[in-house]
């Protein structure tokens, strides 16, 4: 996923089903410029990520939230956001409309 990030200025990732944050928070440390968006349907997970986040000083780039990534209706407007700028237009027509 980072490899195939490099060159396509991605400014903003969405990562849905994010587990404990380690992509999106390695994709920061690599990328200054870059912030994020994880969704997770797993509590736990997403107090990991934002855990991680913190000792890893990107908590302020990066936001971990709780949510279905089969109800895209239902989750949090931050998740809206990210898609907003998604950057690549074939990853944007695969995420599910809302
Ligand atoms: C293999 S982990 C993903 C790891 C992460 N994307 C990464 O690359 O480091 C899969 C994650 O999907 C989450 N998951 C499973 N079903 C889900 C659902 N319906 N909505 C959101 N997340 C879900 C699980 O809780 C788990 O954390």
């Amino acid at each position: 996923m980072l490899q195939a990030m490099q060159g396509r200025k991605v400014k903003r990732m969405l990562d849905v089903g994010c587990g404990g944050g380690q992509l999106i928070v390695d994709a920061c440390l690599r990328d200054p410029s870059l912030t994020g968006v994880g969704i997770d349907i797993d509590r736990n997970a997403i107090a990991w990520a934002n855990d991680l986040a913190r000792r890893s000083g990107v908590a302020d780039r990066v936001e971990f939230v709780v949510g279905d990534a089969f109800a895209p209706k239902t989750w949090p407007a931050v998740c809206t956001e990210s898609r907003r700028s998604v950057h690549d237009e074939r990853a944007a027509r695969a995420l599910p409309a809302w």
